[in-house]
């Protein structure tokens, strides 16, 4: 494919704007142009809020019980940097896509369950929640870009909805799709990339403990731009794997081919296993850098959940574990 990706991950982390350099340079813009009298007022301090949409019905459920089997080795990330600095492509190729992202409607929202199921269904996010054991979950996430944070995920462990989907022995895998709508998101209508965004995990995988479905984070719904109102945390593995906005899961015999694998296979993959001992071929994966603090700290083997995983690839070697 004669494709070049743009921007974002075109550059080394060491090159890209920090986000509080970002966040800054955005709430500078956003005051010059709401005046005068509400610009001193942003930059002495006001953080404008992003409320939780008022028309989700599950915002009365949060905050969901946290499970104190998931504990981190770093404080939790200010919830600000984690919903301004985002990786959404859907709604632009720079970290700034948080406004944008507000126009995708999340009610109602259905999900398919389909492929190599005993029974192919259709369910509602609402109903979904119903059927889930919900909790909260202290997570790391470390995106391919060399960048991290700390956060409280809310939302149900995958294997839930493994129990409930009945997928047939002959299925290896799951394929995840985020939605389809490029009159909202306009980053879709941009031809070139491999729309919808497509994530795959092994059957093994998806069961793992771990494997946890996103409905939300600091004990209130998910924000658009985060990827209501369902996305996946798979803490061990580049934060590309972790597909937002999510409407559909087919179960396959077939390995899936994800978007970013689809679009620059020799710099990502299908199993995308944080090693810092392997560099992505254009920048080091060694240390990330702690979004909000700036500290640069080093990079863990499975990002410091190989107790969990690591047997899920016994047996498998070579570099492509790891992108
Ligand atoms: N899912 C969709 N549908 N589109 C995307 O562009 N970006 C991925 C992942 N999921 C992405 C996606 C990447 S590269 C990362 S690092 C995380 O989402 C970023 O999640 P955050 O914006 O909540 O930090």
């Amino acid at each position: 494919m004669l494709i070049r990706k743009r921007r974002g991950w075109e550059i080394p982390e060491s090159a890209a704007t920090s986000e509080a350099v970002f966040r800054d340079r955005r709430r500078l813009i956003q005051a010059l142009a709401a005046g005068p009298v509400l610009a001193s007022g942003l930059l002495g301090g006001g953080m404008r809020a992003m409320a939780a949409d008022e028309a989700d019905p599950s915002a009365r459920l949060y905050p969901f019980k946290r499970n104190p089997k998931y504990t981190l080795d770093r404080p939790i990330t200010d919830a600000k940097y984690v919903e301004y600095y985002n990786n959404f492509y859907e709604f632009g190729t720079d970290k700034d896509i948080a406004d944008a992202a507000q126009a995708l409607p999340i009610r109602p929202w259905t999900i398919k369950i389909d492929g190599m199921v005993e029974k192919p269904f259709t369910i509602g996010i609402d109903d979904l929640m119903k059927k889930m054991p919900l909790e909260e979950r202290l997570y790391r996430h470390r995106c391919v870009e060399a960048w991290s944070f700390a956060v409280p995920w809310s939302g149900f462990p995958m294997a839930a909805l493994m129990a409930l989907a009945k997928p047939l022995s002959a299925a290896k895998y799951v394929k995840m799709e985020t939605f389809m709508d490029p009159k909202v998101a306009p980053g879709q209508n941009q031809f070139f990339y491999p729309w919808p965004y497509v994530e795959g995990l092994t059957i093994a995988e998806a069961n793992n403990e771990l494997t946890f479905l996103v409905t939300g984070m600091y004990g209130k719904p998910e924000p658009k731009q985060d990827g209501a109102p369902l996305r996946l945390a798979v803490p061990w593995k580049y934060g590309f794997k972790s597909i937002k906005s999510i409407v559909r899961f087919e179960f396959t015999d077939k390995r899936p081919v994800s978007y970013w694998e689809a679009l620059q296979s020799d710099e990502y993959g299908f199993w995308a296993n944080v090693n810092p001992a392997v560099p992505h071929p254009r920048w080091s994966q060694a240390s990330e850098r702690e979004i909000g603090t700036d500290k640069r700290v080093p990079t863990l083997i499975y990002n410091g959940y190989g107790e969990y995983v690591a047997q899920l690839y016994a047996g498998m070697k070579g570099d492509q574990l790891f992108r």
